[in-house]
């Protein structure tokens, strides 16, 4: 996380703790920073660093954050220069919890995460897997790159937007695969990373996220729940049944619009008289369009994705409001695909059409920063 941030051009001061020098020591923290890193608040006292951190950061993030660490930030200790910083920080202060699963689930650590977000502070769910023992569970530090992605996340926008709390919201992503054979399938270019921005940036403003992810090779998001399928069938089992309790549901999957219409058991030979096979193909459901026709439930928003590249007789927004129209759902986010541009692509670019004939243009910038404009629609369309 700290070559990440330097990298990328961020200041970044360390403040260890006592116990974090037991794993990693301060010469390793000062020569990745740059900087020189105390641990105690009578280190260099001239320069007031038990004030002046604080003060002057942009974002303190603290990760891992023990048990240990949680319970003094709640109570407002300080007693060595990392408790001093988080008092005196009045900017965004992230906190990426690791401990064992049994004291994360305590009352005392409960009790002291609510008390910090209900502060504004923003406390990462951790993930669930292998822990520092034999032992897996919940309490492992989610992806580094998961939490820096937050950190940018909270940089840009602050830590305090919460309207998406006590909504369960469902994220589609990927690309769906069609097998023809054990090894052969017809799959498509889709990466995910557009879906589990969504899915990060819901989860950033509260929402409890399902991500139903098709064939994606990314980390999950922290504090999302991740369904992993393969095909659009299993795609729409899943998207549905999380959709009977969400209030929002967003198709950012691309689901393939055929299957092969069977599917051989054993891996398909080659012809030896060189003649190649012909591919029956069936159609398969439109997720979308049952989803925006049966409404699992009511009121939910749906909302749709349109990659279209126009063509000699339409436009790219023509194309996309009769589909918009064609597929029944209350926002379809379209993408202008010509030049295959977005796919794998950090950025992106987009116009979201609404139901009710609004389009918002979302100029060219990071998936992230599309993911919010797109949960600002759907927050405005959300009732009581
Ligand atoms: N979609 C879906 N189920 C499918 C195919 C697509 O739910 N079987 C969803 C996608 O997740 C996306 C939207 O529908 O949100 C648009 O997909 P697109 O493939 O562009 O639409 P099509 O109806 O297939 O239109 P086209 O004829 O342009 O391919």
């Amino acid at each position: 996380m700290l070559r990440r941030f330097t990298e990328a051009g961020h200041d970044v001061t360390v403040v260890p703790t006592a116990a974090a020098l037991h794993f990693v020591g301060a010469p390793t923290w000062a020569a990745l920073s740059g900087k020189p890193v105390a641990t105690e608040v009578w280190d260099g006292v001239h320069e007031v660093p038990h004030v002046r951190i604080g003060q002057s950061a942009d974002l303190v993030v603290v990760a891992p954050a023990t048990a240990d660490l949680l319970a003094k930030a709640a109570h407002g200790l300080a007693d060595d220069l990392l408790t001093n910083t988080l008092l005196t920080a009045r900017c965004p202060v992230v906190f990426a919890p690791a401990m064992h699963t049994e004291m994360w689930e305590h009352a005392a650590t409960q009790a002291n995460v609510a008390t910090l977000r209900s502060r504004g502070c923003l406390v990462i769910e951790p993930a669930e897997g292998r822990l520092t023992g034999a032992d897996s569970g919940k309490g492992r530090l989610p992806d580094p790159g998961e939490i820096y992605d937050i950190c940018l996340d909270a940089l840009a926008r602050g830590v305090g937007v919460h309207d998406l709390a006590g909504r369960q919201v469902v994220v589609s992503a990927g690309g769906t695969r069609e097998y023809l054979d054990p090894v052969r399938f017809l799959g498509n270019r889709s990466s995910g990373l557009q879906g589990y921005a969504l899915a990060r940036a819901a989860a950033s403003r509260g929402a409890e996220v399902t991500l139903v992810a098709a064939n994606t090779a990314l980390p999950d998001p922290a504090g999302v729940k991740v369904v992993r399928v393969e095909t659009t069938e299993q795609l729409r089992t899943e998207v549905l049944a999380a959709a009977a309790a969400a209030d929002a549901v967003v198709m950012a999957a691309a689901p393939a619009d055929y299957r092969p219409t069977s599917v051989s058991e054993a891996k398909i030979k080659k012809a030896d008289d060189g003649s190649a096979p012909s591919l029956a193909l069936t159609q398969n459901p439109d997720i979308l369009h049952e989803l925006s026709t049966t409404r699992p439930r009511a009121g939910a928003v749906i909302v749709g994705f349109a990659a279209e590249t126009g063509d000699a007789t339409s436009s790219v927004l023509d194309l996309a409001r009769a589909k918009l129209a064609r597929k029944g759902c209350d926002l379809l986010v379209v993408n202008d695909v010509s030049g295959g541009g977005v796919f794998g692509s950090a950025d992106n670019e987009a116009v979201i059409l609404g139901a009710d004939g609004s389009a918002t243009d979302v100029p060219h910038g990071s998936k992230t920063a599309l993911a919010h404009v797109i949960w600002d629609e759907v927050a405005a369309r959300l009732h009581d």
